[in-house]
């Protein structure tokens, strides 16, 4: 139930009814829906004129990126906020191979290991592998706030060398080598900067993601080229290998402690390491070249007057904790936890989850009760369902930058799904939860912080990125009240 009983639907516990919608004619239908889904109407537009068009908000479509890369493009989507969680009950579906969705990328490119994002938590390394992420996190909690203001207050100072003198600034390509660097830092304590990989760390990173993420992406190249090149073969693994092989070093070498720790749980030493390499490069680095743009354009957007009550909030707290950014003082900044979730909310980084009903499933969506068979696949496409008006009214596809705070405003909380589970809801090793839940919104909370410790407002224009936001500062106002942080 929420705060306004809108979880309460018309026939929830009426007989199952079929799931509406049509997959339509074998591989053509699938080729035509891709085309829609890419050129012809975008992604939002792909799901919403479904949902429209078979009045119902649990529909079967097709899914990118169909033929000839994955072998069933048939889903059963699931595009409200009440249906969409079925997604995160693992006694309901299984996980196994479908972290990318339909297609999965070949083994070559993980050191031959399905890693952990792959398993399915009944699977005994799926366990060790996330206990592994767990410890590691856990042993390096103090390192988190000192190693980002210190990559992030240089990344600022650049900022504000290149306005002056070009008179704006590309956030996404400052962030993309400072994340590379303050994760390496934050986890292992060795710059990859430092490591035989010096500067080409984030340019080998962003190649070993496309071989994996290029079926569900456009380069803004004619279709003519991208469909054959992007959407219909893998790209062979063979032309990614020295580069995923150079950042396997490092993390061989910088991340040694826990690859010991890892002995001890009982994985083997190869496989811990590129366990670990993935949910650094792929996971953290992948998900924080999405997530800090994400927030930023939108904290951009909501302009100088939230920017005010956003740098009093900050400076008020860490003036309390000594001049000091600490854990507690960031849990007291409540508008800034507000806005973090908010942009999360509208901007969920990883957008599509999907899960394969282990039995005959009854879903229900707010309108209806749906009937499922045992092995079909389920599909959220994340956006809809945490923009879904049922829940968030009709703001819901607005940015309201307090809307969780106080009391009111945490019951929606449970509603927030981007971890692949409800923000209220915590990971674990026997569920699919993402184990970076708390560091990522840790993150998010400190780019909100080091923006307004140094500024009193900024401008920013905002535009499309291959995987999210792209955003370029146009101005920064220097802060002009209360202590130098
Ligand atoms: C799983 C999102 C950062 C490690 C997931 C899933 C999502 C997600 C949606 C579930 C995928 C699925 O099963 O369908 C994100 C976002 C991030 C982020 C948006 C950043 C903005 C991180 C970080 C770590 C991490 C910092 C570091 C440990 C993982 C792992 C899994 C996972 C290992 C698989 C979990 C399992 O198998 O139980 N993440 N994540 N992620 N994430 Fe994150």
């Amino acid at each position: 139930m929420n705060p306004n009983g809108m979880e309460s639907g018309g026939e929830g516990s009426g007989v199952p009814r079929e799931v509406p919608g049509s997959y339509g004619v074998p591989y053509v239908s699938a080729i035509r829906d891709r085309l829609d889904f890419y050129y012809n109407q975008g992604q939002d537009k792909y799901f919403e004129s479904r949902v429209q068009k078979y009045g119902s908000t649990v529909v079967r479509i097709n899914v990118p990126p169909g033929p000839f890369m994955a072998r069933d493009p048939r889903v059963v989507a699931v595009l409200d906020a009440k249906s969409f969680p079925v997604l995160f009950d693992v006694t309901k579906v299984e996980k196994k191979d479908l972290f990318t969705g339909t297609y999965m990328p070949s083994t070559a490119l993980t050191g031959g290991y399905r890693v952990c994002s792959y398993l399915d938590p009944a699977e005994p390394t799926h366990a060790k592998v996330k206990q592994m992420l767990f410890s590691l996190l856990a042993s390096r909690k103090d390192a988190f706030i000192p190693a980002f203001r210190s990559h992030f207050s240089s990344l600022l100072a650049t900022v504000e060398s290149q306005i002056l003198l070009a008179g704006k600034s590309d956030f996404n390509k400052l962030n993309d080598a400072t994340s590379f660097e303050f994760i390496g830092d934050a986890y292992f304590g060795v710059l990859p900067s430092a490591s035989e990989l010096g500067a080409t760390g984030p340019a080998k990173a962003a190649k070993w993601l496309i071989w994996q993420l290029h079926p569900l992406v456009t380069l803004g190249l004619p279709r003519i080229l991208e469909e054959p090149l992007l959407h219909t073969f893998h790209l062979p693994p063979f032309l990614v290998k020295g580069d995923y092989k150079a950042l396997y070093n490092y993390f061989f070498a910088a991340a040694a402690k826990a690859l010991d720790d890892a002995e001890s749980l009982g994985l083997k030493r190869d496989e811990a390491c590129h366990n670990l390499l993935f949910a650094t490069v792929f996971n953290s680095y992948g998900g924080l070249k999405v997530l800090l743009p994400g927030i930023l354009s939108r904290v951009a957007a909501a302009g100088e007057k939230f920017h005010q009550r956003l740098a009093k909030e900050v400076r008020a707290a860490v003036a309390d904790a000594g001049g000091k950014v600490t854990m507690a003082a960031l849990e007291k900044m409540e508008l800034t936890k507000s806005a973090v979730w908010e942009a999360l909310r509208l901007d969920p980084p990883v957008k599509f989850q999907y899960g394969r009903a282990k039995t005959d499933l009854s879903i229900e969506s707010h309108d209806a009760v749906f009937a499922v068979k045992k092995g079909e696949m389920l599909f959220g496409y994340q956006p809809c369902a945490t923009k879904d008006p049922r829940v968030f009214g009709a703001t819901a596809a607005e940015f309201v930058g307090d809307r969780f705070v106080g009391e009111e405003g945490s019951k929606l909380l449970r509603y927030v799904y981007w971890s692949n589970g409800r923000e209220t809801d915590s990971p674990s090793v026997a569920n699919k939860q993402c184990p970076g839940k708390n560091l990522v919104v840790l993150v998010g909370r400190l780019l909100v912080v080091e923006l307004f410790l140094r500024y009193d407002t900024f401008t920013a224009d905002v535009g499309t990125d291959l995987l999210g936001t792209k955003v370029e500062f146009t101005a920064v106002t220097k802060a002009t009240s209360g202590p130098e942080f």
